[in-house]
């Protein structure tokens, strides 16, 4: 891999991110302006998110938005493999989610790859990724999905309602195209080179369960393309729509790098850490500051390359007047790294306080979200 390369796949993000080379990659499109239009006419207004060109990329967006301006629902389907706690990285697509189901009326279909997760995995056993499986699954309801047009299931629990379909799958997609996709070597387990075909099919449940074609549209980051490139692939032999996607970038780590990924838990922040352990973990984040206060006075800060920064961009500021205020002041020289590193510190713990308040409560609320066979 040449020095300024970078790999993306559903396992791996390594390397500096260049969004616009994924979407030439993968064969994807931009979020352009007449696009946002269209959304924002629906919504009211426009998500953040997309105002910002964090959620930046999609395919067929504008085919479901023709299909919903003729009046058909579309469903949502968004997931979560369970190695691990919740970390906010992942909370940022399920947001973005909550916005497009509150806007559109959506059903979601949530899918825990408790399979994915075994499968992938050397170090966790099944009973790890089941017991992960139901504690990202309080994160999700903490976000105040509505119980009734949401549903959430467990890939080993669901399985009956998902097999027939994973097995048609399965049949259309060949061992090279698997490998070219996703570049398994012939060290792969046998289970991992299957596994795509359970992940396509909740695209196809609603379509499959009211006898009709309903579109079907997924929020995820873009390291999940890949596999529904191959969902796509065999949807119309399998007698369903292509689903729809719509991509984000990746929230960043506290060490500056490109993605927050949970095997780094000191530059990342779980939904389920204490509020000062992640107060720690922000004061010691990485913000390419300089190396005194005099210098900093003089020269300013660089936000882009600051993970503080980014982290009021991607989801602790909403307002952007005062996204690029901070923007201003940084590079003016005019707040301080540990001023900023506070500032964001009481803020991600108000935020944590209240996430952890709703997570206890969706204990008791999770049997009204679940989808069983
Ligand atoms: P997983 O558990 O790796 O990630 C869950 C969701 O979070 C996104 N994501 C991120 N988004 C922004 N910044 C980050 N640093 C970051 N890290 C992860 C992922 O893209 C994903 O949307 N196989 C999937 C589970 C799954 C799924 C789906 C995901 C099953 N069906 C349908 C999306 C759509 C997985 O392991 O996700």
């Amino acid at each position: 891999m040449p020095a300024n390369d970078f790999v993306v796949t559903p396992w791996e993000v390594t390397g500096e991110v260049d969004y616009e080379k994924l979407v030439e990659r993968f064969g994807t499109q931009l979020i352009d302006d007449p696009l946002l239009e269209r959304i924002r006419k629906h919504a009211g207004e426009l998500h953040f998110m997309l105002r910002r060109g964090i959620f930046y990329s999609h395919r067929d967006l504008n085919w479901v938005l023709e299909e919903h301006e003729k009046g058909k629902e579309f469903v949502l389907y968004t997931g979560r493999g369970p190695s691990g706690n919740t970390h906010l990285g992942h909370l940022m697509p399920w947001i973005f989610t909550k916005y497009l189901q509150d806007s559109y009326d959506a059903k979601l279909l949530f899918q825990l790859t408790d399979d994915e997760k075994f499968l992938f995995n050397e170090g966790l056993s099944l009973e790890d990724t089941k017991r992960y499986a139901y504690e990202n699954a309080l994160d999700v309801i903490a976000l105040g999905f509505d119980p009734k047009k949401t549903e959430i299931f467990l890939d080993t629990e669901y399985i009956a309602s998902l097999y027939k379909t994973a097995l048609r799958v399965a049949k259309r997609v060949t061992f090279s195209t698997a490998k070219a996709v996703f570049g398994f070597k012939n060290s792969a387990n046998i289970g991992s080179i299957f596994f795509t075909s359970i992940q396509s099919v909740p695209a196809f449940l609603e379509s499959q369960r009211q006898g009709r074609e309903v579109p079907c549209l997924i929020p995820c980051a873009i390291d999940q393309d890949p596999h529904f490139r191959v969902t796509r692939d065999v949807a119309s032999a399998l007698g369903y729509p292509k689903p729809a996607l719509i991509h984000c970038k990746f929230f960043p780590s506290l060490a500056g790098s490109d993605k927050m990924s949970a095997s780094m838990a000191e530059t990342s922040i779980f939904t389920t850490d204490a509020p000062d352990v992640a107060e720690e973990k922000i004061m010691n984040a990485f913000t390419g500051g300089r190396a005194t206060v005099k210098e900093q006075r003089e020269k300013g800060g660089k936000p882009l390359e600051c993970s503080i920064y980014q982290y009021y961009y991607y989801v602790f500021e909403e307002d952007d007047g005062k996204v690029a205020e901070l923007s201003r002041t940084c590079r003016k020289g005019e707040i301080m790294c540990g001023e900023c590193k506070a500032l964001l510190a009481e803020r991600v713990k108000a935020f944590l306080v209240e996430h952890q308040r709703r997570r206890e409560k969706a204990k008791d609320k999770l049997e009204e979200f679940m989808l069983r066979d």
